[in-house]
């Protein structure tokens, strides 16, 4: 069976490393995108022929189009996007600055969309095509102490929804993948969390 071409975002740490690592010791061709390559050196050492490292960050949208351009050049197609690069912000609404606000839904939410949509007329002049958002069970419910992160997670699945029917006539299939709680980074340095959650209880919710 022909191998796959898969483009999958933040592939550093978490999720995003584990389906790259099991996706090419299946022999699977994966364009990994990382804002460091220091965890990612050893899957380029082991699989030069199969695993291509590209620097990006979600937020930068002119740099997503540019590297889907790319990929598809290079490689030929796109068969999967995995969208998955993300972080969790936890903190109460009234305490977030501005510029966190943003940022999450620069990442989590504009990323994603801006990602899904540069990827579309490509896999629509292919003539088929998979795009796998990573949500979070945060996408279908509500904690206290996680808006921004909830915002980000219930948009993005309102906007997959709705693409989801528009693109389904062209052979291009969506899924969102609804995790719970997973020992990643995630729950290990990487999601912000602000101070006064502290003071509400000594141990922010962070259920995802
Ligand atoms: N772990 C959970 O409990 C859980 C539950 C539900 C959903 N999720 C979702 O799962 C996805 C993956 O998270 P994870 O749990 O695997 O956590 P993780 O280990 O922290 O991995 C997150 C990945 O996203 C990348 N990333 C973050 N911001 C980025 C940006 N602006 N541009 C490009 N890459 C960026 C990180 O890169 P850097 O290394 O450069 O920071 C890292 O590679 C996220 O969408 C998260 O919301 C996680």
């Amino acid at each position: 069976m022909k191998k796959k071409v898969w483009l999958i975002t933040g592939v550093s740490s978490g999720f995003g490393y584990e389906l790259t690592k099991q996706l090419l010791a299946k022999g699977e061709i994966v364009v990994g995108t990382v804002r460091n390559e220091k965890n990612v050196i050893g899957l380029m050492e082991k699989y030069p022929d199969t695993f291509f490292r590209q620097f990006l960050d979600v937020t930068d949208i002119p740099k997503i189009q540019e590297l889907v351009t790319n990929v598809r050049e290079k490689l030929g197609r796109i068969d999967v996007v995995i969208s998955n690069a993300g972080y969790g912000l936890f903190g109460a609404a009234e305490e977030l600055t501005d510029s966190e606000v943003d940022h999450i839904l620069a990442t989590n939410l504009t990323g994603s969309i801006q990602l899904i949509r540069a990827v579309i007329p490509i896999m629509r002049e292919q003539g088929h095509g998979r795009i796998i958002q990573i949500s979070s069970y945060g996408g279908q419910v509500a904690f206290a102490g996680n808006s921004m992160y909830h915002a980000t997670k219930w948009g993005i699945e309102g906007f997959v929804e709705s693409v989801a029917q528009e693109v389904a006539p062209f052979d291009i299939g969506m899924t969102i993948v609804e995790p719970g709680g997973a020992r990643t980074q995630f729950r290990y340095g990487s999601a912000q969390v602000a101070n006064l959650m502290s003071e509400y209880n000594g141990n922010p919710a962070m259920p995802f």
